[in-house]
Order: C-alpha cells, then structure tokens, then sequence
C-alpha cells in the first residue's frame, strides 16, 4: 500500500515545474510528496511550500523543502494532498488526519489541486469513512444539534462522537478546535450537506471538498489512473 501512495505521489511530481509555489498536504501520501520533492529540492529545483499543518512543516523542513506562508504569496499553483474517499465527481472527504481547516485554505487558495491516493480510496458515494466536522469547543451542544438538525435535513443520520488522541485526551487540531466525526454511511448530495455544515455557527470546516480537486492520481495493481475533473475550478 505505501509503495502505491509512492507512486501516486511521484506521477504528481511530474507536474511540478521550476518557479512554483506549491501547497504541500497532510498524510502519509501527502508525506511521500513532500520527501520526493526533497530529493529534486536538493537537486536544484527551485520551488517554494506552504504546509497545510505543523507535522507538514516539519516533514519539509527535514526535507529541504523551502515554506512560505499565504501573507508572503498571493496564490498557489499546485496543491497536492491526499484524502480518505474521492467520488467520481471529485468530490472528496478529508481530515482523517485532523488537518481539514489548513488543508482547504490551502487547496482554495491554489490554481489546481491533485490529488494522490492509492486506489482504495476511490469510491462511488462518498461517507462510509467517517465525515469530520471541526468545531469550536465552545456551545458543543447546541452545535451538535444544529449538525444533527442538518443532517436531518439533507436525509443523513448517524453517530457522533468527539474524536480522541490516542493518549485518550479529546483531539486538538492546529487551529485549536476539536473534531466530531459523523458516521453517515452514504452522503447522496455533498454539495447540499457541505453548505449546511458550513452555515452553522460553531462549525469551523468539515471535511467535504467540493469543487476543489482538479485532478485524481490513483494508484494501484494495474498501474496508475489519472481522472481530471470536467467542471472548472470552484463549480
Ligand atoms: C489529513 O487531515 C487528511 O485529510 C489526509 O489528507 C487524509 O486523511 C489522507 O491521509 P492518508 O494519505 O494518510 O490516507
């Protein structure tokens, strides 16, 4: 499974050329990108990162991988980040890491997101991994029922539950806030539930990336597949 989510991670190598401004994402795909790009770094390939968390950060500062910050840069070219499903509208679920927030400034603020995975994450519908919904610690009550009220409405149900670090203490994500994982099963209309979860107040981000990716590189037994989105950016 590694040796796939290399291979994914160095067919999107190929579209990086010198001069480029690159989000880096979060991940042990997403790592694989960021040591890969090290080694032409230290090549002589001039490009320059902004990382989507601190554990980012420090992969492409061992790296070699020069960073910036989006107040230094006013765009990005590629972003490359994995995720935990894609459908075949490109439409994705992410933040199985914790790092959504950063992760979709990032790929939002970027002309192209590819993103690389191994082939298991290719899925019809969207939800059988659990959807995560950042939110500010602050009135979790009222903003699990608002998130229950909107699932409702968009014909989801499921669990929630606050997620936990593995030394059992709640999970704090970079920006502070907390994640609530929902196990929906099946999310029929993504773009629907994504406004819904993105109008409640205690909600932060969730892990629903719609109109963001540009292009899919998925590895697996047979080789590689590339699936470029049809609609433009942002559709
Ligand atoms: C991080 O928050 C996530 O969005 C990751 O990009 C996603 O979980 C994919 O991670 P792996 O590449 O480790 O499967």
């Amino acid at each position: 499974m590694d040796q796939l989510k290399r291979q994914a991670a160095a067919r999107a190598l190929e579209e990086v050329r010198d001069g480029m401004q690159l989000g880096l994402g979060t991940g042990s795909t997403a790592k694989h990108f960021v040591e890969l790009l090290g080694e032409r770094v230290r090549a002589g390939l001039k490009v320059i990162g902004v990382p989507t968390s601190e554990a980012t950060r420090a992969d492409a500062e061992r790296c070699g991988v020069p960073l910036t910050t989006l107040d230094e840069i006013d765009h990005l070219d590629i972003t490359v980040d994995g995720a935990d499903e894609i459908d075949p509208a490109l439409n994705l679920m992410k933040g199985g890491g914790g790092a959504l927030l950063r992760e979709k400034i990032v790929a939002a603020a970027s002309d192209r997101m590819i993103v690389i995975a191994d082939d298991t994450k290719w899925v019809p519908t969207l939800g059988r991994f659990p959807l995560p919904v950042e939110v500010i610690p602050f009135g979790l009550g009222a903003t699990r029922r608002a998130i229950e009220k909107a699932f409702a409405e968009c014909g989801v149900s499921g669990q929630m539950a606050v997620r936990k670090a593995r030394d059992g203490h709640v999970f704090v994500t970079d920006g502070g806030h907390w994640i609530v994982d929902a196990q929906l099963g099946r999310i029929e209309d993504p773009p629907s539930l994504a406004k819904a979860l993105s109008a409640i107040p205690g909600v932060v981000e969730h892990g629903l990336f719609i109109g963001l990716a540009s292009s899919a590189v998925l590895a697996g037994g047979e080789g590689i597949r590339v699936i470029e989105r049809r609609k433009p950016k942002g559709d």
